[in-house]
């Protein structure tokens, strides 16, 4: 895996150049507000949107609506909308009654540069301008149905938000494989499962691609977080814009508590692995093969 990540590296750039103009055209389209709500609402949202952050979300939707031969431009709404709830649920992650942190892509985090109660509601704003966005933006009325509902329970009590709150009740405890896994699966994984079968969803794939699509994303999506307790411990505040260290001083479970980081890393590599099994038979997956070696590669 070492020997690739220089390879991976690339090919995730060459991958970045051409789906990121793609993405900020659909956040400035779908994610700035125009409205007359008060002032201060709505630059605490763009200060976090635009603070910038890897948009892995919003790439895995175009990559995955690419990979099912879908055209990118009727998937920019629901692309940016996983931006917006994953902005959120980072705001929210943030304050300091969850894990209470000062630093967020490079910048203080949202309750740091603006106050608590706005940080709060430039969260819950952003979270339901996400669905006024596919509900608003989505041509095809069957598709924002089915995207709406994928994005809704991955991002709420059975998905992300069930995910962030095992993760506050397992501070302090020993970490247990399964519980773990409940953790990771839902407050990470469950919003990048969601993204990469929304693109499916959105390039009209079938059902069985659909649950092949999912199968990968959720191989990926426990690997993301895998890796982000890894980087937790071996990466600088500059590399990540975030404070490292902070997993062991409030005492999370996470991957390299149960395996080591050695063993952690290995769990994602063979992971990543399964993952792309998912996608033989698929003729323009090489946009989630490169999403999910970089997954594995990343040093931020
Ligand atoms: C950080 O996600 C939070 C987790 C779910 C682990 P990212 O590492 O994708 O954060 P940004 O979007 O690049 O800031
Ligand atoms: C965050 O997990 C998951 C969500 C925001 C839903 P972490 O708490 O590990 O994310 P970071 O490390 O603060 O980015
Ligand atoms: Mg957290
Ligand atoms: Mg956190
Ligand atoms: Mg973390």
């Amino acid at each position: 895996m070492v020997k690739d990540s220089t390879r991976s590296k690339d090919n995730f750039e060459r991958l970045l150049s051409r789906m990121n103009p793609l993405v900020e055209q659909a956040l400035k389209r779908y994610a700035w507000p125009q409205s007359d709500a008060p002032r201060r609402l709505v630059e605490a949202m763009s200060y976090s949107l635009q603070a910038g952050g890897k948009r892995l979300r919003p790439m895995l939707v175009l990559a995955a609506c690419e990979a099912v031969g879908g055209e990118l431009e009727p998937a920019l709404p629901v692309a940016a909308a996983f931006e917006m709830i994953h902005t959120y649920s980072l705001i929210h992650d943030d304050l300091p009654a969850m894990d209470d942190d000062d630093l967020r892509r490079g910048q203080p985090t949202c309750h740091k540069a603006f106050d608590e109660a706005t940080a709060i509601l430039a969260g819950d704003a952003m979270a339901t301008y996400a669905f006024q966005a596919i509900l608003t933006h989505v041509s095809d009325p069957a598709k924002a149905v089915a995207a709406g509902r994928e994005l809704a329970v991955a991002a709420g009590l059975e998905g992300m938000v069930g995910g962030q709150m095992a993760d506050l009740e397992g501070e302090g405890c020993t970490p247990s494989a399964d519980e773990l896994r409940y953790i990771h699966e839902h407050k990470t994984g469950a919003l990048i499962t969601a993204a990469v079968v929304c693109g499916g969803i959105m390039g009209g794939a079938d059902l069985q691609t659909l649950e092949k699509l999912r199968s990968y994303g959720k191989s990926i999506g426990l690997a993301f977080q895998v890796i982000d307790d890894i980087l937790d411990e071996t990466a600088t505040a500059e590399q990540l814009g975030k404070s490292p260290g902070k997993d062991s001083a409030s005492n999370k479970m996470t991957y390299p508590r149960l395996y080591g980081l050695e063993g952690a890393q290995k769990y994602a590599e063979e992971l990543i692995s399964k993952a792309c099994e998912q996608l033989q038979g698929l003729k323009m997956a090489e946009g989630l093969r490169t999403i999910a070696d970089y997954f594995v590669a990343r040093t931020h």
